[in-house]
């Protein structure tokens, strides 16, 4: 009976989850950007500026991303090497040397691959990509130098710059003040026999939240099985047709100023899309087809489908939520890595595509798919093909969760046979005797 229990808690779950800024998959997921100061000069400081992805599976991919802040006096840049200021602003004031900006709330880009060897740095030059943590762990870091003047030029005297802003490039997240840290970073020589440290450290905490990011679901579930003539299709998301034609619909992330230029076909940010009309429009959509039942396995085929015109998505991630990821047997085409938020639970599971095969997943089209089967092992105790038990209980793609079918609409198991009846039924009578208040 305790099998029926999981079911009942299982159709509860969906609507006990809404977005926020905590992701329950994810509890300590944030993007941490780190000032060392490295050394004073005659007028400021120069300061390594790095940025930590802990987020285990959200990514930043191109067109990449955007640090801003507000400067506390009157700095201004010098230089910035492994990234450049969006824009140089108002230096008329400077007359000899020029600095490389005078804003009052500087934004900074990375560089692409191809920059010039004199203004790259280690972990630069990526294009803003910023891998996540399980995907690319080496990749999950960027950073930059940036030379400020007209600062402080003592612990004492320099003042935090404020109000830090990541874009990635769109809205989402949300950072923190910058903190101050007792003890600043120290590094180590590349030979370990020499440890040095940074005059001074401060952090800022950015954390990410699909509802500020204000879009519209991103990807949508849909379900079909062996032994169901039953294609439960993708539940809509809030994305529109142009008209009832077969031109492309559009999807805007963020807010709607972004719609005029897209129609024009001005956008530039990459925050809008062109999507395929379908029932659903959705831009993307993950299919679980449970496939085959063996006496000792069963067999799950997963296809992510692209529907938007406008993007590509390089180093595309799923994570995937089912109790049988405990047991996965093997799996083909996708790399995978068990996620563990709750320690005890092993049951989710982040897929992503395999290195210049199938890590990135193509615009709409025919080529614009990616597939793999998953062979679990099954656990006797709670494998059930009835109430949707094959199915899995959340899907994010890209770190975005997914819109589901409600999960009375999942494919159940024809209930003609007089075996099945009862195999449902007597648990069910034994579950409620033994639950008083049910
Ligand atoms: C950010 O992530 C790091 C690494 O997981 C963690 O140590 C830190 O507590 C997190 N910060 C916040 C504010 O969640
Ligand atoms: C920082 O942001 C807050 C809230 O948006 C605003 O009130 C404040 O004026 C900003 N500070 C600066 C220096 O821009
Ligand atoms: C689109 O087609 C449906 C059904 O064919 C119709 O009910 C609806 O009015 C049409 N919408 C527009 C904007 O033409
Ligand atoms: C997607 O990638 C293909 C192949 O690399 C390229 O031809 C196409 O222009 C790209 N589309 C977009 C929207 O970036
Ligand atoms: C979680 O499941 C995977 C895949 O079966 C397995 O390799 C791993 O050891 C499990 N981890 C724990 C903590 O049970
Ligand atoms: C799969 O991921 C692991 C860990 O990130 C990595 O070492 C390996 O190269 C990846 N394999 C493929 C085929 O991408
Ligand atoms: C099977 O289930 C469906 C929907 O729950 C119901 O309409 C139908 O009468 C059932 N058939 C039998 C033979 O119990």
């Amino acid at each position: 009976y305790s099998e029926t229990r999981k079911h009942f808690y299982f159709l509860l779950f969906p609507v006990l989850f809404s977005a926020g800024a905590y992701d329950p998959l994810d509890p300590t997921g944030n993007i941490t950007i780190r000032w060392d100061v490295r050394s004073w000069v005659p007028d400021g400081y120069v300061a390594e500026v790095s940025l930590f992805n802990y987020q285990q599976y959200r990514h930043i991919q191109p067109p990449g991303w955007k640090l801003g802040w507000v400067w506390s006096k009157k700095e201004v840049i010098w230089y910035v090497q492994g990234g450049q200021a969006t824009e140089q602003g108002d230096c008329s004031k400077f007359k000899e040397i020029i600095p490389h900006s005078c804003k009052v709330n500087p934004e900074i880009v990375d560089l692409l691959p191809g920059a010039p060897y004199n203004r790259q740095r280690a972990n630069c030059c990526k294009g803003g990509v910023l891998s996540s943590l399980a995907q690319d762990p080496a990749n999950a870091v960027a950073s930059f130098e940036v030379s400020v003047g007209r600062s402080g030029t003592t612990t004492k005297t320099l003042e935090l710059p404020v109000n830090f802003t990541l874009k990635a490039p769109g809205p989402g997240y949300t950072c923190g003040p910058a903190t101050k840290l007792d003890e600043p970073t120290k590094f180590t020589t590349p030979d370990g026999s020499r440890k040095s440290q940074a005059h001074m450290t401060w952090t800022v905490t950015c954390t990410y939240s699909q509802f500020l990011a204000l879009r519209y679901p991103t990807c949508c579930l849909s379900l079909s099985a062996f032994y169901s003539d039953t294609f439960v299709s993708c539940p809509k998301c809030s994305c529109g047709c142009q008209d009832n034609s077969t031109k492309p619909g559009i999807c805007v992330e963020g807010n709607s100023p972004y719609l005029g230029s897209v129609m024009n076909g001005q956008d530039k940010n990459g925050l809008a899309s062109l999507v395929q009309c379908t029932t659903h429009m959705c831009p993307i959509r993950v299919h679980w087809h449970v496939k085959a039942n063996y006496k000792e396995y069963w067999r799950v085929k997963i296809t992510v489908t692209n529907f938007n015109y406008g993007m590509n998505y390089s180093q595309w991630n799923l994570v995937a939520q089912h109790p049988n990821f405990n047991s996965l047997t093997s799996i083909t085409s996708f790399n995978y890595t068990a996620l563990n938020p709750y320690g005890l639970m092993n049951d989710t599971a982040l897929l992503w595509g395999i290195r210049h095969y199938n890590d990135y997943l193509l615009t709409a089209g025919p080529d614009g798919y990616v597939q793999s089967e998953l062979l679990f092992r099954k656990d006797p105790s709670t494998f059930t093909l009835r109430a949707g038990w094959a199915f899995p209980r959340r899907v994010y793609f890209n770190g975005d969760k997914c819109v589901t079918p409600p999960p009375d609409a999942y494919p159940w198991l024809p209930n003609a046979s007089t075996k099945s009846t009862i195999s449902v039924i007597v648990p069910l009578v034994l579950w409620m005797l033994a639950n008083p208040y049910f």
